[in-house]
């Protein structure tokens, strides 16, 4: 995952002993989008083969070296990596043809069974050509790609970071939870499939971008696949995503992304008359950034709690299934929709924890400024850039405006010039004329909307979530119980290249740890190789799901 990625809900700080009371159901009363399992027509005569993927030793050994080849494969992404057709760059990129080379290798079947498509030198798009070609094809996703080793922390890896080493329960590495284990576990799976003699009737595709990590500007298989089916034309998309199963309490709870924050970088720059700083305005051009910089940061982004945002449900399945959360909590939560004090208690409760309010606001961060050239000349030139996560409930528009209108206070305050630049326009426009006092400049620099959001309660819904049920409660974790819901992804995978081919994008994969725990791009990657068994075993379960549905 790119970014700084999915950091979901870390609600344990909601927990509280108290007395469990309801508040009066009501119409506006909120409920969690529970399912039931879901297995797919055919489980009982497959149960062997997903016995064999979760718990037999000679699989586990076998699935171990496939990874760890994997991982010993260098296939990082650097934020400075060139084009791909700039001079004899595609040489730079031939750690990724090694990659291929060892899947082509180690998944007979698949290269036997499915059509490889290479997009832009380094895509990889397989074909799993169904019966049916009125159904809609299924599209799994994962990137070939990792996160940089910052060369500065190479002493604190215990392993080193391609040594897929291996301790019994964990494999290290770079790329072991992010995520080669999702392509090395769809691949596995689908050879499991092929080897039980299952032929799809709805098309599997399965798409491996190669610069994720660097926001996938080179990644075509988007548009490759949208040539062939159409816009819209997916039955759904399954990508990477955060959460896989946590405790909260006594609960635990798989947290599917069903949407993504937006994403906005802009800048703001002064210009005001230079000089020797022996004469000087009250204010030098860093000074007047000072003021705006408090201006920003005292103007705060306003907070919400409705069922927009799929966050939302994640507090109400927890106030639902929760036996131990704060009581008064549960009710606000209850409540929040028709109540006004019950609505705004429950922001102020999330808004507390930065981990948790990002997921009901549009963040403001305000990450680089530059300035100032010499210490005994006044500063001609400031410039300020500011990185933004734009909350569902907003838009790139409304996010913008925010700061144009703080950028306005200030100019109107110390009576500067204004110039705007407006989100999706590239004229400058001259709102108030320069001054002596100098002028300010507003404009976007990177602008993304938030991410449609994937419905629920639909029958895609229900199988997906059902699948997940399913594989924690019956298979890998047999007698626990799993409340699956919807989430919010703070950072953005590369499903953001894939909107226009379905509205039911799922990001998620399964697993015991969150990859934020996991270490994904710090020191020390690694994951329980169990949840990489429940990868295999999900996708197993999930395509086959899938696969029975009519259309
Ligand atoms: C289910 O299993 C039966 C018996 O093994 C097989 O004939 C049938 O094709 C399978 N159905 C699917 C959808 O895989
Ligand atoms: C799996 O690998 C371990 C470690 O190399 C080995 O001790 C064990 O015998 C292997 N098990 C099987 C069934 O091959
Ligand atoms: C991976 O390869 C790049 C060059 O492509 C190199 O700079 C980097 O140090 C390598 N990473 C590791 C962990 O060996
Ligand atoms: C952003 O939201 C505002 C207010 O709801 C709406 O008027 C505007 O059309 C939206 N802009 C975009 C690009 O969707
Ligand atoms: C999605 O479709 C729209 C309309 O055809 C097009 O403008 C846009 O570039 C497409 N987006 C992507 C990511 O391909
Ligand atoms: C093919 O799929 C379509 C759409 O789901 C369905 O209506 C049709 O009955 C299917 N045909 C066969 C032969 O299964
Ligand atoms: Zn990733």
């Amino acid at each position: 995952m790119l970014g700084d990625r999915f950091v979901y809900v870390a609600i344990s700080t909601i927990l509280a002993f108290s007395y469990y009371i309801l508040p009066q159901k009501n119409e506006h009363y909120p409920t969690c989008p529970t399912v039931e399992i879901y297995r797919p027509l055919n489980y009982s005569e497959n149960k062997d083969i997903l016995d064999k993927i979760i718990n037999d030793e000679t699989f586990r050994n076998s699935s171990l070296y496939k990874m760890q080849q994997a991982i010993r494969i260098n296939t990082t992404s650097f934020n400075d990596d060139l084009p791909l057709d700039v001079g004899n760059n595609l040489d730079k990129f031939q750690h990724f043809t090694k990659f291929h080379n060892f899947l082509k290798d180690e998944f007979k079947l698949v290269y036997e069974n499915l059509q490889l498509n290479m997009v832009n030198h380094f895509g990889l798009v397989y074909i799993w050509e169904g019966s049916n070609t009125s159904m809609k094809p299924l599209l799994l996703m994962a990137h070939q790609d990792t996160s940089p080793i910052n060369l500065k922390t190479l002493n604190q890896w215990i392993h080193e970071p391609l040594s897929g080493d291996y301790d019994g329960k964990y494999l290290y590495g770079r790329g072991s939870g992010d995520c080669k284990n999702l392509l090395i576990g769809h691949l596995e799976a689908i050879e499991e499939l092929i080897k039980i003699g299952f032929k799809p009737r709805r098309t599997v595709i399965l798409s491996y971008g190669f610069d994720e990590e660097i926001s996938g500007f080179r990644n075509e298989n988007p548009k490759f696949i949208e040539n062939i089916y159409g816009p819209n034309s997916m039955y759904a998309i399954v990508d990477e995503g955060g959460v896989s199963l946590m405790n909260v309490g006594e609960t635990k709870l798989a947290v599917v992304g069903t949407a993504e924050k937006g994403y906005l970088d802009l800048s703001i720059s002064i210009e005001k008359q230079g000089g020797h700083s022996s004469i000087v305005d009250k204010r030098t051009a860093i000074g007047i950034m000072g003021q705006l910089i408090v201006e920003i940061d005292n103007n705060e982004m306003p907070t919400y709690f409705i069922d927009k945002n799929p966050t939302f449900y994640q507090y109400v399945c927890l106030a639902e299934n929760s036996i131990d959360i704060d009581t008064k909590l549960k009710n606000d939560i209850f409540n929040s929709q028709i109540d006004q004090n019950a609505n705004e208690n429950v922001r102020n409760f999330i808004n507390k924890d930065k981990y948790t309010a990002y997921a009901i606001k549009t963040s403001q961060a305000i990450d680089i400024i530059n300035g100032g050239e010499k210490i005994n000349a006044l500063p001609e030139y400031v410039e300020l850039m500011i990185n933004s996560r734009v909350a569902v409930e907003e838009n790139i528009t409304i996010a913008y405006n925010k700061f144009v209108k703080d950028t306005t206070n200030i100019a109107e305050r110390y009576n500067l010039g204004l110039n705007v630049q407006m989100a999706y326009s590239d004229e400058i426009i001259e709102v108030i004329p320069a001054t002596e006092m100098g002028k300010l400049t507003i404009k976007p620099i990177t602008m993304l909307e938030p991410s449609p959001i994937t419905p629920i309660g639909d029958k895609h819904w229900e199988i997906f979530a059902g699948s997940i049920k399913h594989l924690y409660e019956e298979l890998a974790y047999p007698d626990s119980k799993v409340v699956v819901t919807p989430g919010l992804g703070t950072g953005n995978t590369d499903t953001k290249h894939y909107w226009n081919l379905s509205d039911h994008i799922y990001r998620y994969r399964p697993g015991v740890l969150p990859s934020v725990n996991a270490n994904s791009h710090g020191v020390n990657e690694y994951i329980e190789f169990d949840s990489h068994l429940q990868i295999i075993a999900f996708t197993f379960e999930y395509i086959q799901s899938v696969d029975a549905l009519d259309d």
